[in-house]
Formats: structure tokens, sequence, C-alpha cells
């Protein structure tokens, strides 16, 4: 009955690609919206403290790229470049609220929320990074969900 009946089907696939329309944006969205970047606490290009929605601070890293190091720290050195990635970051995030999307694993082994990150007029800061030269493509698998945008995704 169900496949005899194509205008219920095409109603129904209607209806459904509708409802995931609707249902996806907000699902992706809704463990974090809107937070705010702490501005003041940016670790590295990549790496930087937002609060979240109760005012909880949160170390962001954003999936998919990499930035030079800034900072010099037991593991890094002082990479070239680091600085002015880092300052272009801290400009972009200046008062400004950011939404944040995550992949596969939430977190990682430094707990870290690994994120897709927009600005409030809808840039997608993590291709945006890459796109001004500030970063390079870094896949860690799973989180992989955009790489295959990227000509470098194989590196
Ligand atoms: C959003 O802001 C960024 C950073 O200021 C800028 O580079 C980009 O062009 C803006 N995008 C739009 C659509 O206004």
């Amino acid at each position: 009955m169900f496949l005899q009946s194509p205008p219920f089907m095409f109603r129904f696939l209607l209806f459904l690609s509708f409802s995931l329309l609707l249902s996806l944006p907000q699902s992706s969205f809704a463990a974090a919206k809107n937070w705010t970047p702490t501005g003041h606490k940016l670790v590295d290009g990549d790496t930087f403290w937002v609060l979240d929605e109760r005012g909880a601070e949160v170390k962001v890293r954003l999936i998919g790229i990499n930035t030079p190091e800034s900072r010099r720290t037991g593991r890094t050195e002082v990479e070239y470049f680091g600085k002015e990635a880092s300052a272009y970051v801290a400009q972009l995030l200046n008062g400004r609220r950011i939404r944040l999307e995550y992949d596969v694993a939430k977190y990682d082994r430094y707990k870290r929320t690994l994120a897709y990150v927009y600005l409030d007029n809808g840039t997608f800061l993590n291709a945006h990074l890459i796109q001004e030269g500030y970063a390079t493509v870094a896949t860690y698998p799973p989180n992989v969900k955009y790489s295959d945008t990227s000509p470098n995704s194989s590196e």
C-alpha cells in the first residue's frame, strides 16, 4: 500500500526533507549556542577560550586546521607567523559571539572541545583562516566532516 501510493510517498518525502532541513542546523548548534570568546585568553590561532551559555570557560580547538605556535611551551617553540596568526584570530573574535559545531569526537586528549566555529556574520572560521593563509589543513580522524572540501586533505 505504501509503494502503491505515489502522492502519499511524495508528500512523505517532502515532509521528511523539510523536517530534516529544519532540524539539522538546530541540532548541530543545540549544545553550544552563541558562545562568547574570552578574548584575553587566546592560546593560539587555532585554540582559544570561550564562555558557554552558563558562563563556564571552555577551551576550543578548531577542527581540520593548524596555525603556527605563537607561544613557547615545554612542548613547542614559537613558529614563524605564529604571533600574526593568533593576533588575526584575536581581532576576528574580539567582541563577537560565535557558534560551535561538533564532529564525531567532541574532545581531544587535552580535554579541549573540538569544533567548527562560525562568526556571528556567518563566516566559517576554520575555512576562513586557511583561505587567508593563517592556517594549514590538518585533519585528524575521525573528525573529517569537511576535509574533502580541501585539496590537501590527504596530508
Ligand atoms: C565577516 O567578518 C569577517 C571578519 O571581519 C570578514 O572577513 C568577512 O568578510 C565577513 N563576512 C561577511 C559575509 O560579511
